[in-house]
């Protein structure tokens, strides 16, 4: 779908690198280069026409990403640089103030380590205690296991909506729903799912939600926090400076403005947020239950040629998402993904961020094929025919 869109492709390059990120369309080129060429100057620090429209420009982003989310309010966005700031700024400027020693935190194995790392330094800080909601045998989270690991003591469920290794889809909704019954937030990290899926925040009924741009054909450099509005206004920065504050003093008495400029201290990548409204646009135009379909009829396709090929172990041939996991009988999938370059195949190997899934599914490195809309069947005819390769261990020496 959508391929000529994108200037890469004419060089004959298959991208299956979509989880990390993914590639641009021109259009976010030319959004960017006109920002620059055209009104190139600060956003909400100008009382001139360049600085007026940038501003603009800025906030009609932020009124984009409300409507991609349906969100209530413009003010429940705030940028920030990815969804690894987006979850800190949350952990360290919500959670940090309000959690207390002995409460405990929920976690999966199979998370990022944007997703584990603030919370075991929350965790160190405050002595919270974190605690794993049990995988099922394919790896993957089912409500009931995450009601069994419910405490009275749990306080937060900090989870992906789609695993970056696993690429299951955890049921939201009903977390949500167990949760708040039980008086537990949920922080929701959306890196892999906003991309690919219709979010609906109100109808999942969402506390927190991160995601970031640049896996969703958007810049790098730009990232969502979202919030509900109640819980963003006890929200604390923990970055300060310029566009953030209201007023202040030489006795340091201040006042920090109210969200979302609180959480947006320091000149903001204006370009890139700019930009992202563009792809916004285009990707609600393609529509995303267009791409969800897509992608599912594509990993479909994927996964039954792949179990062609006997040397193949996939880890995650069921899941509903374009996330394949695979490993190659006697070859280390790093060896696998530089062999797969060679004919101009693009993959990730390794632990995915996701460090201590390894300790759950006892292994250690996988290669992983991530699709996105862009991608087509002659492309996966393509990566099956060079795994089918009968010289491809003489290859890999
Ligand atoms: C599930 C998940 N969470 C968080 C992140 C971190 O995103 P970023 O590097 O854009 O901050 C990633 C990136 O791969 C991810 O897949």
């Amino acid at each position: 779908m959508h391929r000529d869109d994108f200037n890469i492709l004419k060089s004959g390059i298959i991208y299956f690198d979509n989880g990390a990120t993914t590639l641009k369309p021109k259009l976010l080129g030319e959004a960017i280069s006109d920002y620059y060429d055209n009104y190139s100057s600060n956003a909400h620090r100008g009382d001139y026409a360049l600085s007026i429209k940038a501003s603009q420009k800025y906030e009609e982003t932020r009124c984009l990403v409300k409507d991609l989310i349906n969100a209530k309010k413009c003010k429940e966005i705030a940028f920030t640089s990815g969804t690894t700031d987006s979850i800190n700024k949350i952990v360290f400027g919500y959670f940090a103030n309000v959690l207390r020693e002995g409460d405990e935190v929920l976690l999966t194995m199979s998370e990022h380590a944007s997703n584990l790392l603030p919370w075991f330094e929350l965790a160190d800080k405050l002595k919270l205690k974190i605690k794993y909601i049990e995988l099922d045998e394919n790896h993957e989270v089912l409500l009931e296991n995450v009601e069994r690991a419910i405490t009275d003591k749990t306080k937060v469920i900090s989870i992906a909506h789609i695993s970056n290794v696993v690429g299951d889809v955890r049921p939201i909704k009903e977390i949500n729903k167990l949760a708040h019954e039980k008086g537990i937030l949920v922080l929701v990290d959306g890196a892999q799912s906003v991309p690919h899926l219709k979010i609906d925040v109100q109808e999942l009924d969402i506390d927190f939600l991160t995601f970031s741009a640049h896996k969703m054909c958007g810049p790098t450099g730009v990232g969502v926090l979202y919030g509900k509005e109640e819980l963003l206004n006890d929200i604390k920065p923990i970055i300060f400076g310029g566009g953030m504050n209201a007023d202040f003093n030489h006795d340091g008495d201040k006042i920090y403005k109210t969200m979302p400029d609180r959480l947006e201290a320091g000149t903001p990548n204006v370009a890139g947020v700019i930009g992202f409204g563009y792809i916004i646009k285009y990707l609600m135009d393609i529509g995303f239950d267009n791409i969800h379909r897509y992608e599912l009829e594509l990993k479909d396709y994927l996964v039954k040629r792949l179990k062609e090929i006997k040397e193949v172990t996939i880890y995650n041939g069921h899941s509903k998402s374009g996330i394949v996991t695979i490993n190659y009988d006697g070859i280390f999938p790093q060896d696998l993904s530089i062999y797969l370059d060679k004919y101009n195949i693009c993959t990730r190997a390794g632990n995915h961020c996701a460090k201590i899934l390894k300790e759950e599914i006892h292994i250690k490195n996988t290669c992983r094929i991530s699709l996105y809309f862009y991608n087509n069947k002659a492309e996966i005819d393509k990566l099956i025919d060079v795994l089918k390769n009968p010289n491809i261990m003489e290859e890999i020496i």
